[in-house]
């Protein structure tokens, strides 16, 4: 994506509207363009109703799993007994995906008007907007608007804190994230309780993506209707989304489209198609968690919650990850099972020892000293570590892992047969 924004025609422009635009970034400039009215009209209403409004549009998280955002906020304790935060999810660190970043870049008070719509749903005074480690100068906009919407008294009583996230992956996992908050190592916690019981400090907490919450103050302003109506397949999945697209294609960046919209479009007119001369060999299209599609399931694939599933892969955080057919499956997969060795934050052993032995077992392959039998070996290790760990980071290794020797199993066998030139991976 280019700046200023120029939209491509089969784009739906809600969230990004403003991408490119710096008077947008200021308070002035939000107000002059429409922003904060849908935060006047929530003062209105009742939280209840706040949350009935969301519910209705069938907006679902956009931070990965797709989860009912309405009915997320209906789980909060109705009698308020005890002070509910809201904790906003701005950590952004799933391989692939980008949008985030670029709403807190362009639009500050988008996020900021959609936290404190929320914050009132779910009768919260306190939230922490916790922003990846890495997101410098987002963080310094978000700094900037949040002193200026304050400074205009813009959210009354309500408190929003920003927090500096702690450069970890495992921190954007929703109970590490309050433990990060609390000061404590950002372990998963073991749920439940779930956070609208035990959340930040013990206390009802809800969480939502940065995407998820921008999305709130459009569904208040132009009705519940207006964003179901925005779907080309599944009633299911509704409204526009983000997709960040990297890798072999000719314009990548960040296009925003209405649910349902065809991932060969995205890929073939929104984004140019593939390098010249060459052709798309797999996509991993909701961020690198996700099971990798080929050429043929690319095409097929609509890009929406059920369409996804269909392809056999989830839609994830829309990071759309394009490999054309210059493409090393067997090395891609193995940066990928590295990465989430990194990042494992080692409580659980299926996935402390399951990651880094399924990276072992890939760079031994590609060094040419693999096996036959490692293929069924890396299989029933990544059985062992689907479903069975207090967080889905060791599953998220094993997607990557099981659907890439499905779909390219011939690239793993031309390793082990030694029909390839054996890569050292430092
Ligand atoms: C290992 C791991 C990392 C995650 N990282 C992020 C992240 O960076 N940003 C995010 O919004 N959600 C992330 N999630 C998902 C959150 O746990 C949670 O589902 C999300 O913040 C809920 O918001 P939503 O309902 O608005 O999508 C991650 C989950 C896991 C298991």
């Amino acid at each position: 994506m280019g700046y200023p924004h120029k939209p491509h025609s089969k784009e739906t422009v809600v969230l990004s509207k403003h991408f490119g635009d710096p008077e947008a970034r200021s308070y002035k400039g939000w107000t002059k363009r429409g922003g904060y009215e849908a935060w006047q009209q929530a003062q209105t209403m009742a939280p209840t109703a706040i949350t009935d409004t969301v519910k209705e549009s069938g907006l679902r998280g956009r931070g990965g799993a797709g989860f009912p955002t309405g009915l997320k906020w209906s789980f909060m304790p109705k009698e308020k007994k005890k002070p509910h935060y809201l904790c906003v999810n701005a950590d952004e660190s799933e391989p692939g995906t980008f949008k985030d970043r670029e709403i807190m870049r362009w639009t500050p008070h988008a996020l900021l008007e959609g936290t404190a719509i929320a914050m009132r749903a779910i009768q919260a005074e306190v939230a922490y907007i916790y922003i990846r480690g890495e997101f410098t100068e987002p963080y310094a906009i978000m700094e900037r608007a949040l002193a200026e919407a304050n400074a205009a008294g813009a959210f009354g009583g309500l408190k929003i804190h920003l927090h500096r996230g702690a450069g970890a992956y495992i921190c954007g996992e929703e109970t590490a994230l309050m433990n990060s908050i609390e000061g404590k190592r950002g372990n998963p916690r073991i749920k439940p309780p779930f956070p609208a019981a035990f959340g930040v400090f013990g206390l009802p907490t809800t969480i939502n993506n940065v995407e998820t919450l921008a999305a709130v103050p459009h569904i208040l302003k132009n009705g519940a209707a207006w964003y179901k109506a925005m779907t080309l397949s599944n009633p299911k999945s509704t409204g526009t989304k983000l997709f960040s697209v990297c890798g072999h294609v000719q314009r990548p960046g960040n296009y925003e489209v209405t649910m349902g919209f065809p991932l060969k479009d995205l890929l073939y007119e929104l984004c140019g198609g593939v390098r010249p001369g060459r052709t798309l060999k797999a996509c991993i299209p909701g961020g690198s968690s996700v099971p990798i599609l080929n050429r043929e399931e690319t095409e097929s694939c609509l890009l929406d919650y059920e369409g996804a599933v269909e392809q056999g892969t989830m839609l994830g955080s829309g990071g759309v990850i394009v490999f054309d057919d210059t493409a090393d499956m067997v090395y891609q997969i193995m940066r990928l099972a590295r990465f989430y060795a990194h990042e494992s934050c080692a409580q659980c052993t299926q996935c402390r020892e399951g990651t880094a032995w399924t990276t072992k077992i890939l760079e031994r392959i590609l060094a040419g000293q693999g096996k036959t039998a490692d293929l069924d070996l890396l299989l029933d290790l990544s059985e062992n570590m689907t479903g069975k760990t207090i967080c889905v980071l060791s599953d998220s290794c094993a997607a990557p892992v099981v659907s890439g020797i499905k779909r390219f199993k011939n690239e793993f066998e031309d390793y082990i047969a030694g029909r390839r030139r054996p890569v050292m991976v430092a």
